[in-house]
């Protein structure tokens, strides 16, 4: 079973958005995904979930911020044969964090071009690597023209692995996710479809070379 692990300790930077895309593209291509949301006062994933009418191999469910709870879902996931575990969380840094991290087979960080979410960018990445776990840093919400997505990539490359895909800024994002969709569910043509499924194309590939260069190692 895999664990990804939307992370990075500070809100509004993409977590939910991804976490929502990526269970979409994990059921398209055949998993039994579930989609484990821990921001009890926010709850998007949760609420995302409320509003889908598509019935398909996606679950979500609310746990509380307890490293005992979260221990038992993921015994949950495993027993119930879930392929794909989504953990969704509100931007924070403490022990909970920690035993997530444990548990991960991938960390994603998202960040957006903004001075504020790049400071929160090593206090998360320094957190994953104290663990050895997997991760990369997923460039959200970029504008859709000029270099700024190039700048950052290789700005944040010091940091560690940088997706090559990103999140453009676009409105399917947000109208998608007010459906309880994925974008490619509400538009197929829409540019976000593209970008979320290369996105996912790549944490899927990405997860499989690092988890067996420690295998190797
Ligand atoms: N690529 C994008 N284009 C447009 N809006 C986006 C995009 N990515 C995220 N958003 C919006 O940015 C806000 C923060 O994203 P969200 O996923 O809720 O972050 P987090 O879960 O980290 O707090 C939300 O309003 C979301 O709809
Ligand atoms: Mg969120």
């Amino acid at each position: 079973m895999d664990l990804w692990f939307l992370v990075c300790s500070k809100g509004g930077v993409g977590k939910s958005t991804t976490s929502t895309n990526m269970a979409v593209c994990a059921a398209k291509d055949g998993k039994k995904v579930l989609l484990v949301d821990l921001d009890e006062k926010q709850k998007s994933a949760a609420n995302w979930w409320q509003r889908r009418e598509i019935e398909d191999d996606i679950k979500a469910v609310i746990v509380p911020h307890d490293i005992e709870k979260v221990k038992e879902i993921y015994e949950f996931a495993k027993k119930q044969d879930y392929d794909l575990v989504i953990f969704d969380t509100k931007g924070a840094s403490d022990t909970l964090h920690n035993v997530i991290i444990g548990l991960a087979t991938l960390c994603i960080i998202p960040v957006q071009p903004s001075v504020f979410d790049l400071e929160a960018i090593p206090s998360t990445v320094d957190m994953i690597k104290s663990l050895g776990k997997p991760f990369t840093i997923l460039i959200s919400r970029c504008p859709p023209t000029g270099n700024e997505f190039e700048k950052l990539r290789l700005g944040l490359s010091s940091h560690g692995l940088v997706c090559p895909y990103k999140t453009v800024e676009r409105k399917a994002y947000r109208h998608a996710a007010a459906l309880g969709l994925g974008v490619g569910e509400y538009d197929e043509r829409d540019k976000a479809a593209e970008e979320v499924k290369n996105i996912y194309d790549w944490l899927v590939k990405t997860e499989q070379k690092q988890n067996s260069l420690k295998v190797a190692s």
